[in-house]
């Protein structure tokens, strides 16, 4: 399926279903009927423009129209343009041709606000419209086609709209590899998708084996891999621009199934664990996309790969493992496998001195605990840094929230016979301590944040932009993180 997003000036003759936004200031009976809208019919469903309502109905020339709620029009921001977007999405799925008339409702904004306004609309069309099919053998995917955004007639709002459009591809692309079985997208066809990422947008590319993960002494994901009948990889991916300003590091984390490994999970527990490569995934969509969004730094992807599986020679709780910069950890829960993968991507992260590292790890249950589904939690050594990746969520309409990072939490790591143990010896705060053991391995003059997104990488519902199964998150941060990006963060 190839939906085309476009922009026009006005909506066209030939269309199947039209989208209009209606505020709770603007749903009376003068402003509805002045608009074409049947007040009786909406009356009776009892619509008020509230946010997230949706009815259909037909205007006056008998067309069909989705009528949706945004709530007080002084509320509409570009997120709720993103919702309205996919909420259109959804009401056409079951039509080719949808034309979508709201961009009037930001007539009062500047021309930034309306070409953001008109950008999160075109990437919740895409994002509305995702289905994941590929192991149906009678799927029902979304037969829109074409989608026209009325109000697009300047350039600036067309390119958002192109922009939107693609950046939200990026997002399902990033859930297609969420989506897919771990017993599919095993380590090595992740990598595949790596290398098939690089070659289309020219990008260069490593993969490393068993042997050269090996040879660089990459303790940590070689442990995790023990119990495993599949193959590590580790990849790096670079986007180098001419004259590049500073060089911005993203490291995710790329376990492509877990099963916890010898102190293993429940059966529950490992119902949706294919997603615990979602940090990969976001990494590598925000570089299926990178060449059009041009960023003007250089931008290396550094990603472990490997399931955490419970073969005959698995890692034992006990052993303990040497880190690439040297630490060693003894792991006493091989489920606290993704600190152990993470340790030697970002000790190879700082060897290369980059100017910033963001990581993405669905890292631990208790994130969810702490912030729900919806928000995912970012720590950092860097004050001014975690700001930066704050303001590049709140553009990107991603929720994060800040976690701190006690010093006095570090000895909850020590261990008896290692450098320090993969799991805390005190109960509660899990995210802090596991962000804590992370730092251990981050040169500390480097600007560096993490963020733990083991509740938002998935959704167990559907609602407008997020579709049920991997959500994709993360692209959009990365994407917007990279385009604003300045090396001048420094550790005090
Ligand atoms: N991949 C899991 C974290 C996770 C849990 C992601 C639920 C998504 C949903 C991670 O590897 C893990 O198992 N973490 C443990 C850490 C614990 C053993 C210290 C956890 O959260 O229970
Ligand atoms: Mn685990
Ligand atoms: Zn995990």
């Amino acid at each position: 399926m190839s939906l085309k997003v476009t922009a026009v000036r006005s909506v066209p003759a030939a269309t199947d279903l039209i989208a209009v936004a209606v505020s709770s200031d603007s749903a009376n009976a003068k402003q509805l009927s002045a608009r074409g809208l049947p007040v009786a019919l909406l009356a009776a469903q009892g619509f008020t423009g509230a946010a997230d309502q949706i009815s259909l109905v037909a205007d006056a020339k008998g067309r069909a129209i989705v009528v949706i709620g945004v709530g007080p029009a002084d509320s509409v921001d570009a997120n709720r343009f993103r919702r309205v977007g996919a909420q259109a999405a959804r009401a056409a799925s079951r039509v080719k041709r949808l034309s979508i008339d709201v961009l009037g409702a930001s007539a009062d904004l500047s021309l930034d606000g309306r070409s953001a306004a008109a950008h999160a609309l075109a990437e919740g069309v895409v994002l509305g419209s995702y289905r994941f099919t590929e192991y149906q053998s009678d799927p029902k995917p979304s037969v829109l086609l074409t989608v026209t955004i009325a109000g697009g007639g300047a350039v600036r709002i067309a390119s958002a709209i192109t922009e939107g459009a693609a950046i939200g591809q990026a997002q399902n692309y990033a859930r297609d590899l969420v989506n897919r079985p771990g017993g599919d997208l095993i380590p090595a066809e992740l990598a595949n998708e790596a290398r098939r990422i690089a070659k289309r947008e020219g990008l260069a590319i490593k993969v490393l084996g068993l042997a050269q993960i090996e040879r660089l002494g990459l303790g940590g994901l070689l442990g995790v891999n023990r119990g495993s009948t599949h193959e590590p990889r580790f990849v790096e991916i670079t986007y180098a621009p001419a004259r590049a300003k500073g060089t911005l590091a993203l490291v995710g984390k790329g376990i492509t199934f877990d099963s916890g490994g010898l102190s293993i999970k429940t059966g529950e527990g490992m119902m949706s664990m294919k997603m615990d490569m979602g940090g990969a995934a976001a990494v590598l969509g925000f570089f299926s996309v990178v060449t059009l969004i041009k960023p003007g730094c250089r931008v290396v992807g550094y990603i472990p790969m490997t399931d955490n599986m419970s073969d005959g020679d698995a890692m034992r709780p006990g052993d303990v493992l040497t880190i690439r910069n040297g630490r060693t950890v003894e792991v006493l829960n091989t489920d606290a496998e993704g600190r152990l993968v993470l340790a030697d991507a970002l000790s190879l992260a700082c060897e290369a001195k980059p100017d910033a590292i963001v990581d993405l790890a669905t890292l631990t249950g208790a994130v969810e605990v702490a912030l729900g589904g919806r928000i995912a939690a970012v720590m950092a050594n860097n004050d001014d840094w975690r700001n930066a990746v704050e303001d590049a969520a709140a553009i990107a309409g991603e929720r994060i929230w800040p976690l701190p990072m006690p010093t006095d939490y570090r000895s909850f790591l020590d261990s008896d016979v290692a450098d320090l143990r993969n799991i805390s010896r005190s109960r509660g705060g899990g995210t802090i301590t596991a962000g804590l053991f992370l730092q251990e391995f981050v040169a500390n003059d480097i600007p560096w944040a993490h963020l733990d997104i083991a509740g938002t990488a998935w959704s167990e519902s559907d609602d407008a932009e997020t579709t049920k199964g991997g959500t994709g998150y993360g692209v959009r941060l990365l994407l917007e993180l990279a385009r604003s990006f300045t090396p001048t963060v420094r550790r005090r």
